[in-house]
């Protein structure tokens, strides 16, 4: 068998880069070791950048997001008993973010492909890749029926997220890494409740950080910190929305209660590999780096991230291999900007189980500039909306 780009994973990244791709006019296989349903209904992200917004429209992909995305002009700092509004729009010349799930990005990029035709199978196995520092490199799977494959490809791209098989596969020795654990997770719900706010409130409180975000008018999104260690089990309905009241309490606010219809706990870290290409192996997305929540960057990184890669590959193909070359450095300096920022973000709003009163003194003092001096709002609205602008 044979394609021009193999692409392993079907999340955002490989799934975006397929169709990016197709619209240079070079064919893809994408293969996913998990079940269409699988990848359409795992909850993750939510909120994507000014200009991840317009690469989607430019990509034709936008018509559902223009429809039932939730446009956002800013964001509310809480802390200290006081929520504080910054004005994106205000601060940053007219930019705004905007609500709308992963799993629609992914349910949306999925019909795309397959109304396109596309080369797209899930449930593959004991997928491989070799002859990666080739120009013939080679993508091997078991398919869902069975069969072993082996597909000769131009290029390979790794968009199979932090645990997939991309990344190992480069030899080590040759990769540096930088990783960072952090001594908290967040729990995550979803409930079917209107959401309590317009704008989201990310919150500061002794007791540890708290986010109220959304997904619909009708579905709200929440987040609280907790131990890393701690069991999903451990948290009963009741026990997860006493945290939120008392965490979001604000005199004359009231945070509306509904039931929860998903729950998570996921560890936060930061993690960056350099370079993000070996040979004719290019990773893209939480294959190549990995940033805490906090900032919303994932996502967009990763389709930042892409829009690079296409490219790169098309000039690969056509001969000229300059825009490879330089793929990596291209996409790090906004990966160490992204990460720099929710690693900030992240230190700012949470509690760590061995703050001091110094601590949550700086963490105040810093919170107070942001939301008094225009200077450092700015700061935050710029890097928040997305920096540099993709679009
Ligand atoms: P992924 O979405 O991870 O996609 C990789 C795909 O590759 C998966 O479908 C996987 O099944 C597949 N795969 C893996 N190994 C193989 C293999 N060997 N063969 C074939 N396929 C393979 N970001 C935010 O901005 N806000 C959030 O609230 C947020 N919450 C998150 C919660 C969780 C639990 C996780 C894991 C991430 C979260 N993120 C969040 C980050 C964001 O979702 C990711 O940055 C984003 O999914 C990256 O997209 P990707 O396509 O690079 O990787
Ligand atoms: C989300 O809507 O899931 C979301 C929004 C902002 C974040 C993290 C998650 O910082």
């Amino acid at each position: 068998m044979r394609t021009q780009v193999g692409i392993i994973g079907a999340g955002p990244a490989g799934l975006l880069l397929s169709h990016l791709l197709t619209l240079r006019g070079i064919d893809s296989l994408v293969v996913e070791d998990r079940s269409r349903s699988y990848c359409e209904a795992r909850q993750r992200a939510g909120l994507l950048e000014d200009g991840t917004v317009k690469l989607l429209r430019e990509a034709d992909l936008a018509q559902r997001l223009d429809a039932e995305g939730l446009e956002h002009g800013g964001i509310y700092l809480q802390f200290a008993g006081e929520r504080h509004h910054l004005d994106f729009r205000d601060l940053t010349g007219g930019r705004t973010v905007t609500i709308y799930a992963q799993t629609e990005i992914v349910k949306d990029l999925i019909a795309r492909r397959l109304a396109d035709g596309g080369a797209l199978e899930f449930e593959v196995a004991d997928t491989a890749v070799a002859g990666l520092d080739t120009d013939r490199p080679v993508l091997s799977y078991t398919a869902a029926g069975g069969e072993r494959r082996e597909v000769a490809c131009d290029a390979i791209a790794g968009c199979d997220g932090f645990h997939g098989i991309s990344r190992p596969a480069i030899p080590a020795g040759l990769l540096r890494v930088w990783d960072r654990a952090y001594p908290y997770a967040w729990l995550g719900i979803t409930a079917e409740v209107p959401p309590s706010t317009d704008e989201l409130i990310y919150d500061r409180h002794p007791e540890g950080f708290a986010l109220h975000t959304m997904r619909t008018p009708q579905v709200s999104r929440l987040y609280l910190q907790v131990r890393p260690d701690e069991r999903i089990e451990e948290w009963p309905d009741d026990r997860i929305w006493a945290a939120f009241q008392r965490r979001l309490a604000l005199p004359g606010w009231e945070l509306k209660e509904g039931p929860i219809f998903d729950r998570a706990i996921t560890p936060m870290r930061s993690f960056v590999s350099s370079p993000m290409r070996y040979g004719r192996l290019f990773l893209a997305g939480d294959a190549a780096h990995i940033v805490p929540p906090t900032g919303a960057k994932g996502l967009n990184l990763a389709m930042a991230d892409v829009t690079v890669l296409a490219d790169a590959l098309e000039a690969l193909l056509r001969g000229d291999s300059r825009p490879a070359d330089g793929y990596s450095d291209a996409c790090l300096g906004r990966v160490w900007r992204a990460t720099h920022f929710s690693w900030w973000m992240t230190t700012m709003l949470h509690v760590a189980p061995d703050a001091d009163p110094m601590t949550e003194e700086l963490q105040l003092s810093q919170l107070r500039y942001v939301t008094s001096s225009r200077a450092a709002a700015t700061s935050l609205a710029e890097n928040y909306t997305g920096y540099p602008p993709l679009r």
